[in-house]
């Protein structure tokens, strides 16, 4: 298996196998040679996903949106990336990122390309984000629309000691990084 070579936190092996395909994709932390592929992804994205991700510019997305990802420096914020193919065909298919909060929580956000969601990818984003997120942070927080249903079922699967807290039409979710399951059925 590839190993991430930069010492930026991802300790575990990058190859994620999308349940039931034979595609081997590898997650690593993004830089700002990014900037073309993510740009791609995010904008290739459906409004429904972009705005789920974003709760709002539903009608793109910005290349200073795309360079904050990118620019991101550990522990601050740290931005991961999951990819398919090689040099010159390199295609972005999932995107995950943490921010910090305050000292002791860092909220989480990832997003999977639409043609590659259900198939498992996002609770190992999830998994790869919580440990790069662990060391720093004792708590992880995401803000979701309280209808966004995808992604409420994967943190009550994949998460211990789930918290939850409506503020208006959204819901903000709070649980220890360490109680982030490390390892996820393929
Ligand atoms: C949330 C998200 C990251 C989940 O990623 P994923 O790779 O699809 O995760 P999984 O394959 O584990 O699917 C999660 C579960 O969500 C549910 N689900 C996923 N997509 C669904 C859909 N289109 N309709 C209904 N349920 C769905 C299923 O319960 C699924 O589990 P199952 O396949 O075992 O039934 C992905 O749906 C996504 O990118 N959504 C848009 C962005 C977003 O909402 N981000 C979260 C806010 S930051």
């Amino acid at each position: 298996m590839d190993a991430v070579a930069t010492p930026t936190v991802l300790t575990r092996a990058s190859i994620v196998r999308p349940r039931g395909l034979g595609e081997a994709l590898r997650l690593r932390p993004a830089g700002e040679h990014d900037v073309e592929t993510v740009g791609a992804f995010l904008r290739g994205l459906s409004p429904e996903a972009r705005y789920r991700r974003f709760h709002a510019g539903v009608a793109g997305v910005s290349d200073r949106v795309v360079g904050r990802l990118l620019t991101a420096t550990p522990p601050a914020r740290q931005t991961l990336v999951l990819e398919r193919g090689r040099s010159r065909g390199l295609q972005i298919v999932g995107l995950a990122q943490y921010a910090r909060e305050n000292d002791s929580t860092a909220e989480v956000a990832l997003v999977v390309g639409d043609r590659w969601q259900r198939l498992g990818l996002g609770p190992r984003l999830l998994a790869a984000l919580a440990e790069a997120a662990a060391p720093h942070y004792r708590t992880l927080s995401a803000y979701v629309q309280a209808d966004n249903t995808p992604v409420l079922g994967l943190l009550r699967s994949a998460t211990d000691g789930l918290v939850t807290q409506y503020q208006g039409s959204c819901i903000r979710l709070t649980w220890a990084a360490r109680a982030t399951a490390a390892e996820v059925a393929a």
